[in-house]
């Protein structure tokens, strides 16, 4: 591998960034279909989000904290329970809570990137079957033309965050968690199917009505290590579990790269399976640690698309602050590479702002902030003056290397 400059610059219309979603932060998301697993009395989740951080309301402080620290942009999300909590029964006053939180961001010199879905349905939505249900496209597109109005002034809007996540969804769940799966599983084809259509009808809706946003969704990359003889499957693997939501965005304005860590790969039986390298450093989330991840899914993604490309989720579970600054370091390093080598990089948004609700629980800690569970108290953590800097100066010094 060749060795970094010192000194890496990034361009000056970059945006450095935090992200953050509804249902993690905001708290009291009781419309949600996520809400009610989370009560199901047979639930495999291990606590429920209640209060999350409670950022509906102290998001004033979790925008000011990021703008304070030097960062220029913010990605949060909508959530569609709070705006559409029973079908067609918009909710006027949480689209203002909504475009009072754009204006502020954008007041405060942060650049509102916008996920318009980010895991959760209205409970409602989750009863048609969701994204299987054959007017979802249509239900999802009404639902972000409802949205279209507040979003005026955003540059950037994710119509749905991992699609290929969300289409897994139904097939973890009905075989009693991953867990209970001996080899990796395919999205289910109907939500799948759903999935596209609802981005394509969405993307159709908001062109007519905000000609100048730049519209994409956000795609969970990852980079596979086959072992050897597992080449073959990986790539078909990855073909029909991700590649095909990057085809579904021919005609998108950018593509948004979410990386945490690389897949480890064996074959069993002629079939895929999680081969995990025996005494790596693991971070709570029992990823491996690996921040070489970020450049070598960048990479694959902006030669498989040609878009330019917004790394809009990239971080660590860790309690060890020193950590999560060393593996950010490192992923920039290799992201900064890829931008030497032409790659049309536009944003990174690390993930998160703030220790949040992580689908079932709060004991993985992403957050460049640290939230108290009792009084939501946020402690900002080196790692967001780390960031900050950054953003201010472009300029990412390091003696790493990517290896
Ligand atoms: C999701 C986030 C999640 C993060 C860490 C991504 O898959 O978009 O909501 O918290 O990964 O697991």
């Amino acid at each position: 591998m060749r060795p970094m400059p010192s000194n890496h610059p990034f361009p000056p219309a970059f945006l450095w960034g935090a992200a953050t979603s509804a249902h993690q932060i905001e708290g009291n998301n009781t419309a949600s279909d996520w809400w009610q697993i989370e009560h199901q009395p047979s639930s495999f989740i291990t606590e429920p989000s209640g209060d999350a951080c409670d950022s509906y309301h102290r998001w004033r402080e979790d925008l000011e904290l990021a703008a304070d620290a030097g960062l220029n942009s913010y990605r949060f999300s909508i959530e569609w329970a709070r705006l559409e909590p029973a079908p067609g029964a918009f909710s006027r006053a949480n689209l203002a809570y909504y475009a009072k939180l754009i204006d502020t961001a954008a007041e405060l010199g942060l650049k509102p990137l916008v996920t318009l879905h980010h895991f959760t349905n209205p409970a409602w939505v989750g009863a048609l079957g969701s994204w299987a249900h054959p007017k979802i496209a249509d239900l999802f597109a009404r639902y972000c033309a409802y949205v279209a109005p507040i979003l005026g002034q955003v540059e950037h809007i994710c119509l749905i965050n991992e699609p290929n996540m969300v289409t897994l969804f139904p097939v973890i769940a009905s075989a009693g968690g991953l867990a209970a799966l001996d080899s990796l599983p395919l999205p289910d084809p109907d939500h799948v199917k759903g999935i596209i259509a609802a981005h394509d009808a969405a993307r159709a809706a908001l062109r007519q009505v905000l000609p100048h946003a730049r519209l994409g969704w956000s795609v969970a990359s990852q980079t596979y290590h086959p072992e050897p003889g597992a080449e073959e499957l990986a790539a078909a693997y990855q073909r029909a579990s991700e590649d095909i939501f990057y085809d579904a965005a021919a005609g998108d304005d950018w593509i948004g790269v979410q990386s945490y860590t690389c897949r480890r790969v064996k074959a069993v039986a002629g079939e895929l399976r999680a081969a995990p390298r025996a005494g790596s450093e693991r971070t709570l989330t029992d990823w491996e640690y690996y921040p070489p991840a970020l450049a070598e899914c960048v990479r694959r993604v902006a030669d498989l698309t040609g878009l330019p490309v917004l790394v809009t989720e990239n971080g660590i579970a860790t309690p060890d602050d020193a950590r999560r600054i060393a593996y950010t370091a490192e992923a920039l390093a290799g992201l900064a590479g890829a931008l030497a080598d032409g790659i049309d990089v536009r944003g990174y948004f690390h993930w998160s702002l703030l220790d949040n609700y992580e689908w079932g629980s709060f004991a993985p800690t992403f957050g460049l902030v640290a939230v108290d569970r009792t009084t939501f108290t946020r402690t900002p953590k080196p790692s967001l003056a780390y960031l900050g800097a950054l953003a201010r100066t472009g300029q990412l010094t390091t003696s790493k290397r990517p290896s």
